[in-house]
């Protein structure tokens, strides 16, 4: 016997020992159906690459048809739609977020018709379409809860009525998700489903979004209706409040930068728990390994293993289809 040999009788590298071993005793595993992809689009024939998001594109309608396809294709069940709407159609009152003919609706038919078994999400806010930016309607600068949820109500309806399979309030007021749930069933959509941004935090890490979108507040910032992201506990108040309130998924967002959230709100509530990836992380991925500092493959399904590890079943994020497309390309 080797005299150096220790008398141990666990040896936890017996269950890494080969990449067969190592498959077998996995816990975790990353499937395209566990994603969603997030799209921006807007209303010119072209489709444009985003300059605050390298390595995506603003579609045109006809370019997001395509897109959310060729992702359908690979295994994405699911698409969010963030529109960029035209200057001259944001007002104070943001009511082209409810135009039947508006961009968003048309973009929801148009999807629905190409492709009718992929789930459609869209975004319930009104930062596109508000002249001063903010997701709530703005009054002597104070953005104001209760009329800024009308409104949404009318801006999720124009969405179900157009087709949308799940809407998604990211605003942050508080009794958006009953109010929703209640206009939605009052018009004959109780099956569309209520996806809330749950725990949204008020981040750094959405800058490079708002330049997408060119829909950066004009003044102030967003901390009167994002949390603090100091804040842990008010999480699972936000989320204890969406279930009385009927929301069908809960969300948390950011990701990576908030796991310890996303954790606490998987081991309280039932729900099935989305996460998103957002902008920043995608963006310090995709800096990062162009400076050649990071191997941005290996980085990329490491970040979104460790957000299903956390305990999300749905992952928001801008690597979607080629994540889908390296696992088809695996056989997974
Ligand atoms: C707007 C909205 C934002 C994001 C999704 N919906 C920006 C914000 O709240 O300012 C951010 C997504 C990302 O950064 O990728 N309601």
């Amino acid at each position: 016997m080797n005299p150096l040999e220790l008398d141990m009788l666990s040896r936890p590298r017996r269950n890494r020992k080969s990449a067969g071993v190592r498959a077998l005793t996995r816990e975790t595993t990353l499937s395209a159906s566990d994603l969603v992809l997030p799209l921006f689009f807007h209303e010119d024939p072209e489709d444009v690459a985003i300059e605050s998001m390298p390595g995506c594109t603003r579609w045109s309608l006809e370019g997001l048809v395509k897109e959310a396809g060729e992702a359908h294709a690979l295994g994405v069940p699911a698409v969010v739609l963030f529109p960029k709407i035209e200057e001259s159609l944001k007002t104070g009152d943001c009511e082209e977020c409810y135009n039947p003919e508006g961009l968003v609706p048309r973009a929801i038919r148009a999807l629905k018709a190409a492709h009718p078994d992929l789930v459609v999400m869209t975004d319930v806010a009104l930062d596109p379409y508000n002249a001063d930016g903010h997701d709530g309607l703005v009054v002597d600068g104070e953005i104001i809860n209760d009329e800024t949820v009308a409104v949404l109500c009318k801006q999720a309806l124009s969405q179900a009525e157009a087709g949308a399979d799940i809407v998604a309030p990211s605003d942050m007021m508080d009794g958006r998700v009953a109010a929703i749930r209640d206009a939605l069933d009052a018009n004959g959509f109780q099956k569309v489903s209520i996806c809330s941004y749950t725990a949204k935090y008020a981040s750094a890490f959405y800058g490079p979004f708002r330049g997408a979108l060119d829909s950066a507040p004009k003044a102030g910032d967003k901390k009167t209706y994002q949390m603090d992201p100091a804040n842990a506990r008010e999480a699972l108040r936000e989320l204890e409040l969406d279930e009385l309130e009927g929301a069908d998924m809960v969300m948390v967002k950011p990701g990576g930068p908030y796991l310890d959230i996303v954790k606490s709100v998987r081991e309280n509530t039932r729900l099935p728990v989305a996460v998103y990836q957002v902008s920043g992380e995608y963006l310090m991925i995709q800096a990062a390994s162009a400076g050649g500092w990071l191997d941005r493959e290996k980085v990329i399904f490491e970040s979104l293993l460790g957000i299903k590890r956390a305990g999300a079943d749905i992952i928001l994020t801008y690597f979607a289809k080629e994540v889908a497309g390296k696992l088809k390309g695996l056989g997974q």
